[in-house]
Parts: C-alpha cells; sequence; structure tokens
C-alpha cells in the first residue's frame, strides 16, 4: 500500500468513529468523496417547531457546519501537499489537461528545465503555447529538457522553446535577458517566476545580499518590471496577462521579526528554514502588491498571484535538502518520497495561475485552492515596505550599470 494509500484509509478510520454526531455521520455515510463535505449537512425539513427545539436545530446544524468545514480543511491541507489520491480531495479541482489551447501566446518561465518549471513548461507546449522562453543556468539539464520534449511532443515543440541562460543572482543579466525578450516579441501572455534556492544554508551574492532573497524575489522582480511595459501592452490588445510567483507554504517560517527594513536585516542569518520562508513570504507580498499597484491601479487584465505546488519530488527536495541537514535531509529525501507530489501534480497550480485564473493578489495551493496564508503574507504595510526596500537595493546595488540607464525599477512604479 503506497503512502498516499494508507493516508486515505487513516482518513477512513477517522471518519467512522463513533465520537462523529450522529447527523453528520449519516451524512457522511451518503459522501464518496471527501470533497463533498464543503457543502453543510443537509438537515430534514422541520414545519413546526417549539423555540427550544429551535435552538437545538440551529445549534446542530452549526456544530455540523464546523465539522464539515473542518473535514475540507483537513482534507485541503492532504491535497495541498501530497501527491496521488489525495489531491482529489481538494475543494478547488484543477487538471493539467483541463489547461486551454495557447496558441498565439508567448510565455516566459524561469527554471523550466527541470522540476516543477518543466512540469509546467511541459504542459505549456503541449497545450500549443507559440513561443516559450525558458531563463535557466545549466546548458546540460536544458538540453535534456529538449530532448524530453522533442520525443514526447515532437521537433516542432522543442524548437518553440528559446533558452536564455541567466542566473537571477546576477541582476545586470537579468535586464539583459528581459530586453532580449522584449526585442524579440510583440506580446507576452504569460510570465512564471519559479526559478528558487532551496532550503539552504545562508549565503551572500556577489552584490552582498543574501541569495535566497536575491534570486528567489529580486532577481524576478527586475524580470518581472523591465516586462511590464511589454505586458501592459498585450493586456491592452484585449488578452488577459497572467504572472505567477512560486511561494510555499514554508512562507510561515520567515522569522516572526521580519519587518523587511534594512538590508542588514535580510542580509541575518536565520537558519535555512528561515531564509527561504522569508524569500517565499516575498513571493506572496509581492503578488499583494501587484495587485494593489498595478491590477487595481489601471491595468486590471495584468494579473500577479502567488502559489504553492505542494511537497514535490524535486532536486530540491532529494539533493539540495542534504546540503544544511545531511542528515536529517535524508528523511526528506527518501522517508518522504512516496507522499510528495511528482513535478508535473506539482505544477497544476502554476498552470492555473498562468492560464485560467481571472484574479490577482491571491495565494493559491494546490491544485488550485485560495489560501489566505500566514498574518504576515496579508500585511500591506510589510508588503509596501518589502517593495521598498527592494527599490533602495537594486538602485543601490546595480546604480552604475542599470539604474542610470533608466531601470531597473522605474517601470514597476506604477502607484
Ligand atoms: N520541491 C518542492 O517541494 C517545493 C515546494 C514549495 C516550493 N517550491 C518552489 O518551486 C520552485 C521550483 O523548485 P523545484 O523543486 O522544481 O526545484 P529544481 O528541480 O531544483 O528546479 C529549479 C530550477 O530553477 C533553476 N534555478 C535555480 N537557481 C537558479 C538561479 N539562481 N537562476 C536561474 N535559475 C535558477 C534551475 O536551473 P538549472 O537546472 O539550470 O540550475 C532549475 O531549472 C522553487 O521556487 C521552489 O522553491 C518547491
Amino acid at each position: 500500500m503506497t503512502m498516499a494509500a494508507r493516508i486515505i484509509a487513516q482518513r477512513g478510520s477517522l471518519l467512522s468513529r463513533s465520537a462523529v454526531p450522529r447527523c453528520t455521520a449519516a451524512y457522511l455515510t451518503q459522501t464518496s468523496s471527501l470533497a463533498q463535505l464543503s457543502q453543510p449537512p443537509q438537515l430534514p425539513a422541520v414545519r413546526l417547531c417549539t423555540r427550544s427545539q429551535t435552538r437545538n436545530l440551529t445549534s446542530t446544524a452549526a456544530s455540523n457546519g464546523i465539522v464539515a468545514d473542518k473535514m475540507q480543511r483537513l482534507a485541503n491541507t492532504l491535497a495541498e501537499n501530497f501527491g496521488g489520491p489525495v489531491t482529489k480531495l481538494g475543494s478547488h479541482q484543477f487538471k493539467l489537461d483541463d489547461t486551454p489551447d495557447l496558441t498565439g501566446k508567448v510565455g516566459v518561465i524561469t527554471g523550466g528545465s527541470e522540476g516543477i518549471g518543466f512540469g509546467a513548461a511541459y504542459t505549456f507546449l503541449k497545450h500549443n503555447i507559440s513561443k516559450l522562453y525558458i531563463i535557466s543556468i545549466s546548458s546540460e539539464i536544458i538540453e535534456g529538457a529538449k530532448k524530453v520534449i522533442a520525443e514526447e511532443l515532437g521537433e516542432d515543440k522543442a524548437e518553440r522553446v528559446k533558452w536564455l541562460q541567466c542566473d537571477l543572482s546576477d541582476w545586470s543579466r537579468v535586464k539583459e535577458v528581459a530586453e532580449i525578450i522584449k526585442r524579440e516579441n510583440d506580446r507576452l501572455d504569460i510570465l512564471v517566476n519559479n526559478s528558487g534556492r532551496g532550503i539552504m544554508s545562508a549565503d551572500l551574492t556577489s552584490y552582498g545580499v543574501d541569495r535566497h532573497m536575491a534570486v528567489n524575489h529580486m532577481g524576478h522582480v527586475i524580470l518581472t518590471s523591465h516586462l511590464l511595459p511589454l505586458m501592459q501592452k498585450t493586456a491592452e490588445e484585449g488578452n488577459i496577462v497572467r504572472i505567477s510567483n512560486q511561494a510555499s507554504n514554508l512562507h510561515t517560517a520567515a522569522p516572526s521579526d521580519t519587518k523587511f527594513e534594512s538590508l542588514e536585516e535580510i542580509n541575518r542569518d536565520v537558519g535555512p528554514n528561515g531564509q527561504y520562508g522569508r524569500s517565499k513570504l516575498a513571493a506572496i507580498l509581492y503578488s499583494r502588491y501587484f495587485n494593489r499597484n498595478v491590477t487595481q491601479n489601471g491595468h486590471p487584465s495584468v494579473l500577479m498571484n502567488a502559489t504553492h505546488p505542494g511537497f514535490v519530488s524535486t532536486k530540491q527536495s532529494r539533493k539540495d535538502i542534504l546540503e544544511p541537514y545531511p542528515l536529517g535531509g535524508l528523511a526528506m529525501k527518501y522517508g518522504m518520497e512516496p507522499l510528495k507530489k511528482d513535478q508535473f501534480e506539482g505544477a497544476v497550480p502554476t498552470v492555473w495561475c498562468a492560464t485560467m485564473t481571472k484574479d490577482s493578489g491571491q495565494y493559491i495551493c494546490a491544485p488550485c485552492i485560495p489560501e489566505a496564508g500566514s498574518e504576515m503574507s496579508q500585511s500591506d504595510e510589510l508588503a509596501d515596505r518589502l517593495m521598498e526596500l527592494t527599490r533602495d537595493i537594486i538602485a543601490e546595488k546595480t546604480r552604475m550599470d542599470s539604474v542610470e540607464r533608466g531601470c531597473p525599477m522605474d517601470d514597476i512604479v506604477v502607484h
């Protein structure tokens, strides 16, 4: 029995506990799937009731509602994080096969050569995207990816992939790459900011900035900012433009005293989980900020959302985790492997946000469940401070080769 199947079996025994209120137990036996529990239990119609009967019925209905709600939340947690059959338990469903036809559209994805990004890139190509830029580091990995695409989807699809080599910590190169994309295209429909440094030790880039923040957040802000005029033009021509940022439920691991007030603060080593969590908190805050300052401020068809792909079997969760945790990481590498989503399951919320959603500023967990995220992730004040600090750091660190030439942050300040 797989671990996923075991979870379902455990869930079954949980549901049959006699402690579950009678009405709910009856309701549960009528439902074949936990996903149906999002509907409150149906109570028999009552015509004439005494006041106390009414009170009892109301409180029974309320407690049934609470139990159903709790069960759905449990079901969502399983669907959001783990792979296999439990993904079907989520209250919101989307399958990669339901991706719309993308003929005529142009997309950009960072880290589309492997892992979750490859799952998304493969899906866009399968659904006929006309051109897809993949931004990543290793030529070997992208060659391997293109080979798989050619073998499985045909040579024509592999030729639609344009690879641009770029390390997102090299902000001048990020700008160059954005300029190439703008020169070569008169539209841009999809931008997926997916590349990321995983749960790893603290490190500084050549600019002297925390590598997690520099790659996962700031590199993507520079890319998005430079591409924004092209995306706004595409939207003004009657299209919906969608930007998807790869966040994580581990944004909750950001230190509770995170304020995004200074470079010194973000360069403080807060441990592998804290480093990673803080950069993922930034991905959600950026989406909320963008919604307020771009989508809701004159560009209603340029959308940005953040995603949590779940616990996915990729290089990050099999190899990178061993860097900070040589022993403990083995549990995640081997012990948790049967529970993980595969790279295609992990790509589902990204593909949803890049091709389907009509909303902006949301935090979408796999498969496509809107979640509130942590309290910090909902703070407009924190988002404003993050973006102000982002602008200051990028301006200071790249002044010579960038700001004086009219970039990088000029075109994101739309408020
Ligand atoms: N795996 C999970 O369980 C999980 C959970 C939550 C969130 N996420 C997030 O999902 C995203 C994808 O992760 P993954 O698990 O699919 O990882 P992965 O398999 O290691 O793939 C990472 C991709 O990002 C590229 N990349 C890494 N560092 C880069 C940099 N500095 N500049 C440009 N590209 C870079 C890599 O390119 P090269 O191959 O050329 O180096 C690769 O294509 C990340 O943001 C990650 O934090 C993952």
